[in-house]
């Protein structure tokens, strides 16, 4: 495995792949690596010849309050995980590399972006987007592979590739979960032992209310409120959000029918987790 820092080095080297006639995969990450982006690099490595990784804590997308500093991170055991995994090429840029000049230019995302997390987390988007397109353009991958767990940030990479003309696949990966049903998340490490206990209850209460759609029902507030309901009384943690929208659109419904995500939110002393489920009715 190569671990490269520089953008002109990661380049090259992926220009020399494509040229070779070798197909690219590429894995975005912020590093601190877990079951979640292994899987991946999984998928990666079967549609692909070559598989890029990118580990890089990109301070963009956190606003002034959030946990930039204190986001976990852990170089060596990165390297030692992704060679594992198979990565071929680990790019691994400084701040400074990544960031060099005042920017002139900047995006904005307008549309799938003020509710869920977007909508508490104002320009993170933003940010998500502008180290995206960097990426894309260094690495030139064939397919890039995306989480569901952040379905809100494949639904806006879907968009800003399909809206700039980028010649890049987004591929969809399921969430990979704990046998207890807790997602796998970087920032699980903040979890007290207690808290790490009741996070289940975060998928449980989706679930539920997957049940109820199944059971027939379809007005909307009828299963947020089955949802709020079921996360207060198995968590004594602050709900952020449980909402079910059109997907991949993230448009209000009031009927629960078509392609639906029903997701939600909860802040623990120092851990905020996401969660969704993706469905059909
Ligand atoms: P990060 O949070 O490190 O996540 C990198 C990728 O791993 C994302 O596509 C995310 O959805 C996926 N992922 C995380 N946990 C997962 C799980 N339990 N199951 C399946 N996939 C999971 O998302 C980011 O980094 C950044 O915003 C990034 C795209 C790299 C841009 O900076």
């Amino acid at each position: 495995m190569k671990i490269i820092s520089s953008k002109h080095d990661i380049n090259q080297l992926a220009k020399q792949s494509k040229a070779s006639g070798k197909s690219i995969g590429f894995v975005p990450t912020m590093g601190f690596l877990h079951e979640g982006h292994l899987a991946l690099v999984k998928e990666a490595r079967q549609e692909n010849d070559c598989v890029i990784m990118s580990i890089f804590v990109n301070p963009i997308q956190f606003g002034p309050s959030e946990d930039y500093d204190m986001y976990p991170r852990d170089a060596e055991r990165d390297k030692k995980l992704a060679k594992e995994a198979g990565v071929d090429i680990l790019f691994m840029p400084s701040v400074d590399e990544m960031y060099k000049k005042k920017q002139s230019v900047k995006m904005m995302v307008t549309e799938r972006t003020n509710r869920l997390c977007g909508a508490k987390r104002p320009m993170h988007f933003d940010g998500v987007v502008m180290v995206l397109t960097k990426l894309f353009h260094l690495t030139i991958p064939d397919r890039a592979y995306f989480g569901l767990k952040d379905a809100q940030q494949f639904a806006i990479v879907s968009a800003l590739v399909d809206d700039f003309d980028f010649s890049v696949e987004i591929v969809p990966v399921n969430t990979v979960r704990e046998p207890s049903g807790l997602a796998i998340s970087s920032r699980n490490v903040y979890l007290t032992a207690e808290e790490r206990q009741k996070a289940p209850a975060l998928y449980h209460s989706l679930l539920l209310g997957k049940k109820r759609i199944a059971e027939g029902e379809t007005d909307v507030t009828v299963i947020t409120d089955a949802v709020n309901d079921y996360l207060h009384q198995h968590l004594t943690a602050k709900i952020d959000y449980v909402e079910l929208l059109s997907f991949p659109e993230l448009e209000t419904i009031s009927v629960a029918s078509g392609n639906m995500i029903l997701a939600a939110a909860i802040q623990f002393s120092a851990a905020r987790l996401i969660d969704n489920i993706i469905m059909e009715s």
